[in-house]
């Protein structure tokens, strides 16, 4: 996502999505003092789906100039161009394939991805799974819009496929999106930041930790090489390995690849990173306050690529490739989509010279975007060096 970052103030919603926000508030307080607190994992879950008022289930509009973020598929169409070139490479080693995207936005990447390969590798389908209606609402008519011809080979799904296939899966700031529980370092040991309730308003509880998150931070915190002190909060995904788990089991052949903000676990659990890597959208502002209009706000917490890499081999994934978004589109032709610009009127130079730069500068998507791809069944047999990830291997990093 980009948008401007800093303490900002944030503009007040019109009064009837105060209404809806309030609703779901309600309904969360309900929750709250049913158990006298609940996990920050649970909180968000219902902040972001709520049926018909959580963030992505509430039918208001997000993506784009006009909503809250901007994400890279929604900035042109060369961020599809570039993985079109990834694809296509997976493609020709396999006689025939399909796309598996997970958490599809608005469609524009799939939508757009369809329009490039349909003259060198079209797959034979191209498969969504998405959690929230609304969202697969929008993607029809995304669809129905800029690749009606395609729509026959469009397919959405309640749950991962359970026959086996093989291709691509992509997911585009999908994993940014999953649930995360937070937890704080303490004299006491390690606690659990849960969401509590003062005067009708959320408030943040240090409340016990259940084993196995306290587990699992302790075996994180034990092998970084600089541990975190007392005072230090930060967060973890605890159904990483299960999601992953669930979505590429039935892939026998072909590469997932993951796109969105991240580090490796060394900078991800950094000691002077000590509120953690929430972050809040609204508006274009980014902001670290979760309790804010819950359902008007996107949540997301940044992505411990560590982690990512650990759920791979779990399943049976080799990581195939790591690196940051500007080289990995940089890999994929990026360069010479940019010299071909000259030929283009004057305007539409700057607008794509703008859109190579939100997409690589170190400042805004190039580096603290990165890209993962986990392979089954392909690199070891064919060798296949995926070409994303020819211009810069940061595996050694993870
Ligand atoms: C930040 S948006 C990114 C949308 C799109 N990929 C893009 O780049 O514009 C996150 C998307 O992931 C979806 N999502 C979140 N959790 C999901 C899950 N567990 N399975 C499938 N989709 C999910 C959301 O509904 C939404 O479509």
């Amino acid at each position: 996502m980009c948008s401007a970052t800093s303490r900002v103030i944030l503009p007040e919603p019109p009064e009837e999505l105060k209404l809806v926000s309030d609703k779901l508030a309600r309904i969360i307080r309900a929750k709250i003092e049913l158990n006298g607190a609940i996990g920050f994992s649970d909180f968000m879950e219902m902040a972001l789906y709520q049926p018909g008022l959580g963030y992505y289930s509430a039918g208001l509009h997000k993506f784009g100039e006009t909503g809250d973020f901007v994400t890279a598929p929604l900035l042109g169409d060369l961020f599809a161009r570039c993985l079109a070139k990834q694809v296509e490479q997976v493609a020709n080693e396999l006689d025939q394939y399909e796309i598996l995207e997970a958490g599809a936005g608005n469609g524009v990447l799939a939508a757009d991805l369809l329009k490039f390969l349909e003259h060198s590798h079209p797959p034979d389908q191209y498969r969504i799974l998405e959690r929230s209606a609304y969202l697969r609402q929008v993607q029809k008519e995304t669809f129905s819009r800029v690749v009606p011809h395609w729509m026959d080979r469009i397919k959405w799904l309640d749950k991962p496929p359970d026959s086996d296939w093989q291709g691509v899966m992509l997911a585009n700031e999908v994993l940014d999106a999953l649930t995360v529980d937070r937890f704080c370092i303490t004299s006491e040991g390690i606690r659990q930041l849960q969401v509590g309730v003062d005067s009708d308003r959320f408030r943040w509880i240090n409340g016990s930790c259940p084993t196995p998150i306290e587990e699992r931070v302790q075996a994180i915190i034990s092998g970084l090489e600089r541990p975190p002190g007392h005072g230090y909060c930060s967060e973890i995904n605890t159904r990483l390995s299960p999601w992953l788990e669930a979505i590429t089991a039935s892939m026998n052949k072909g590469v997932a690849l993951f796109i969105d903000y991240g580090y490796p676990r060394t900078e991800y659990y950094r000691p002077d990173r000590r509120d953690g890597t929430l972050i809040c959208h609204y508006r274009h502002r980014a902001h670290d306050d979760p309790f804010h209009w819950p359902g008007l706000t996107d949540i997301s917490a940044f992505v411990d690529f560590t982690a990512l890499a650990e759920a791979a081999d779990y399943c049976d994934l080799e990581v195939s490739g790591y690196t940051s978004q500007a080289m990995f589109l940089m890999a994929c032709g990026l360069d010479k989509m940019i010299s071909n610009f000259q030929s283009l009127p004057q305007k539409q130079q700057i607008l794509m010279h703008n859109q190579v730069r939100r997409l690589t500068s170190p400042t805004e998507m190039g580096e603290r975007f990165q890209v993962m791809a986990l392979g089954r069944g392909l690199s070891e047999e064919s060798g296949l060096a995926l070409r994303g990830f020819s211009l810069a291997d940061l595996r050694y990093r993870l």
